[in-house]
């Protein structure tokens, strides 16, 4: 059968390191305040020129280097965002522009933080069923230009960035001990929509608004839905949290993490944990959280790794993935 394989990695984050301190003189809050309660140390903001499509064509770039391909190679371009550069079109065809693409298609995927995972569920689907070959899967956001930085319940806890993978059709046995994507899990429910949401948009009020969140709200449903949606992969495939190498959790707060890691028997040294140095980059987080585990050499080839995500609407996910 036909599988779903990682090719290449690449990341990118915006030059301004925003450490927890600087934010005590813009609002009412603590360095202490933000770790005890999040894990956050810092996050990056983008500048002046650096948008959600410059991150994410830098972050392409990077995945192609190491995959050895060129855009030529590319059939299809995947980007997950709530933050694009532009209402329309698609931040996906902003960069298939950038890259020089000309051919193929590309598109945008909404899920807020679940948007990575959903994108590669999607691109997977595309590839198995050979309408691409080889697709470029972006998680790209600038949450920095919707938060209301004098809202100290939001504003300490997300930051910018990008990653993106090549993925790429390879023949596989159809067992746990193929190389690529081995199944995605993915939900929603809408009647939680109003927990975390941005309070603008074309149709309502015109304008782009502003990220409100009731935390502790989103924070009871997290471990739940985490987990219940991990369980899911692990049956479909008949494997357990012993056969897992890494976790590699949506990087939202460290006290959710640790506690659906608890939940499932993982051991903390198995999880993948990098929101202490870029905060919550929505759709970026999980890719940019691959990229630090793939550059200091923890996630190797042929190991079994789980991706998982939660976030507005409410959306949440599950990938498990032997790379
Ligand atoms: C946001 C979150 C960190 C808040 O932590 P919490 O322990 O639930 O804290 P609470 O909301 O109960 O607030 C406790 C107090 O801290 C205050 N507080 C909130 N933000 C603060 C900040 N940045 N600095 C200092 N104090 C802050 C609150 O006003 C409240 O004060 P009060 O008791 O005087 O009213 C937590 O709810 C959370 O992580 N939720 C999930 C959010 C998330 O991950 N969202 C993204 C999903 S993709």
């Amino acid at each position: 059968m036909i599988r779903s394989v990682v090719r290449g990695y690449g990341a990118a984050l915006p030059k301004r390191v925003v450490p927890n301190r600087e934010l005590e003189g813009m609002v009412a809050t603590s360095d202490e305040w933000i770790v005890q309660r999040t894990g956050i140390r810092q996050r990056y903001i983008a500048g002046e020129g650096e948008t959600t499509a410059s991150l994410g064509e830098q972050a392409a770039r990077a995945a192609l280097d190491r995959a050895g391909l060129t855009p030529d190679d590319i059939d299809l371009v995947l980007v997950a965002t709530s933050t694009p550069d532009n209402t329309f079109p698609a931040t996906a065809v902003n960069i298939q522009q950038r890259l020089g693409m000309t051919h193929g298609f590309a598109f945008d995927i909404q899920a807020v933080c679940s948007g990575f995972v959903y994108a590669m569920a999607t691109a997977d689907l595309y590839i198995r069923g050979g309408m691409a070959r080889r697709v470029l899967v972006i998680g790209a956001e600038t949450f920095s230009r919707i938060l209301d930085w004098n809202d100290r319940t939001t504003c300490v806890l997300f930051g910018d960035g990008a990653g993106a993978l090549v993925l790429e059709a390879a023949e596989g046995e159809g067992t746990v001990a193929d190389r690529g994507i081995l199944t995605a899990h993915l939900r929603s429910d809408g009647s939680h929509k109003d927990k975390l949401y941005v309070d603008g948009g074309p149709s309502t009020t015109g304008t782009v608004g502003h990220l409100r969140m009731e935390g502790r709200e989103v924070f009871k449903h997290a471990v739940g839905m985490i987990t219940d949606v991990i369980e899911a992969a692990f049956e479909a495939t008949g494997t357990t949290a012993d056969d897992l190498d890494w976790l590699v959790p949506h990087q939202a707060n460290r006290r959710i993490i640790d506690g659906s890691a608890k939940k499932l028997g993982i051991p903390t040294d198995k999880v993948v944990v990098t929101v202490d140095l870029h905060g919550n980059t929505s759709a970026a987080s999980i890719p940019l959280a691959l990229s630090v585990a793939l550059d200091d050499g923890r996630i190797k080839q042929g190991d079994l790794v789980m991706l998982e995500a939660m976030g507005g609407g409410f959306t949440w996910g599950a990938i498990l993935v032997r790379w």
